[in-house]
């Protein structure tokens, strides 16, 4: 992979504006950039969650000063458990007190829960309003910030409810990676492998040899590696906006990801989830005969190196059954579940059976 990486990228999807991802080294272009997008003169609202804005609110504010005639911010407090209709009534409150009207802008500073809440805030508020993406969680930076899913949960189901809307401009502050908690940036990189793994195998060859700049968050590597799952991103949603089609290979181990981050009450972060979800699928893959038994315990190993888990106690295989019956990706009461055809070629299949899941998940128990 070239090491130099692309630092703009601009989205185009049917029906909608374009947008640019742009890759930065400080905070200090978002004026500029907000300037770019027509932020000039609005009233602008950061929302960010109570460990994100501790560490960046100050600054970003400052930033959004120079550009927006009055700018206002909406904390809420951090994790999975915030991501509610609750919380967006309250931002909405928020907004409508500021009176915000139809050309005003929402900045999402942090991340997953952040862009999900803060875009289906814009997505509905007076029938929708611009928002930007300011991710600051590599899971964010390389995934949810991009392509205009949003949306809250709802009595345990995870994005329940929610909007395709599309960010006006995604500004990603590469550093910012520096001070992420070591689990989150784990479960990024559960994210990260999924890329790999779905859609080019060399470039998981590559995240395997940058183990190490990953775990140090070196600035280069990282820059390399959110600039090459952006324009992977970038080129899946273009084809496929809504899901229709191959937008669902994105939820390659989200099947049973969702359904253990669910049952285990959200207490493992998303990409833990997903990385085991992954094993999960890879297996399913390999007693399919499209990998091999190397290739299996070489993806299955990879999650340890890099701080993932490989099992999980204390929830049955049935529930895990169950939960994944209840989740977004049926089809037609079918479960649309996505395999590994080969490294780097990711499938969406209808026939897993459920012995084939129950197998897959009794090789992740530790119980
Ligand atoms: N995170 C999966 C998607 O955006 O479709």
């Amino acid at each position: 992979m070239a090491k130099t990486a692309v630092n703009r990228l601009t989205v185009k999807t049917e029906g909608n504006t374009p947008y640019d991802i742009c890759l930065k080294n400080s905070f200090s272009s978002l004026a500029q950039e907000l300037d770019g997008i027509g932020c000039g003169g609005r009233r602008l609202c950061i929302v960010s969650d109570s460990n994100v804005a501790d560490l960046y609110l100050k600054e970003v504010m400052e930033y959004a000063k120079k550009c927006g005639k009055e700018v206002i911010s909406f904390v809420f407090p951090a994790g999975e458990q915030s991501k509610t209709l609750a919380t967006v009534q309250q931002l909405y409150e928020t907004l409508i007190q500021a009176g915000f009207d139809r050309k005003d802008y929402l900045l999402a500073l942090g991340g997953g829960v952040v862009g999900d809440l803060a875009g289906y805030a814009a997505a509905t508020y007076l029938r929708g309003i611009r928002f930007v993406q300011i991710p600051t969680s590599l899971l964010a930076q390389i995934d949810s910030s991009v392509g205009g899913k949003t949306g809250v949960d709802f009595d345990q189901y995870k994005n329940m409810v929610g909007a395709f809307h599309q960010p006006s401009l995604v500004y990603i502050n590469v550093p910012v990676l520096k001070t992420l908690p070591d689990d989150q940036l784990a479960s990024g990189v559960g994210e990260l492998l999924k890329y790999g793994l779905s859609f080019d195998a060399d470039f998981y060859e590559w995240c395997i040899e940058h183990m190490e700049e990953i775990d140090e968050r070196d600035s280069e590597t990282m820059t390399c590696l959110i600039a090459k799952c952006c324009a992977l991103k970038k080129y899946i949603v273009e084809k496929d906006p809504t899901e229709k089609g191959d937008r669902a290979l994105l939820n390659f181990g989200h099947t049973i990801g969702h359904a253990i981050e669910k049952l285990k009450d959200f207490t493992l972060s998303h990409g833990a989830c997903v990385a085991l979800g992954t094993v999960a699928a890879a297996y399913i893959s390999w007693q399919r005969g499209y990998l091999d038994e190397d290739e299996f315990y070489e993806i299955r190993d990879m999650n340890v190196g890099f701080g993932l888990p490989i099992s999980f106690d204390g929830i049955s295989v049935d529930d895990i059954i169950e939960a994944t019956r209840s989740d977004k990706k049926m089809d037609a009461g079918q479960i649309r579940f996505i395999l590994l055809k080969k490294l780097g070629k990711a499938q969406i299949v209808t026939d897993v059976t459920e012995t084939e899941m129950r197998e897959a998940i009794k090789s992740l128990k530790a119980d």
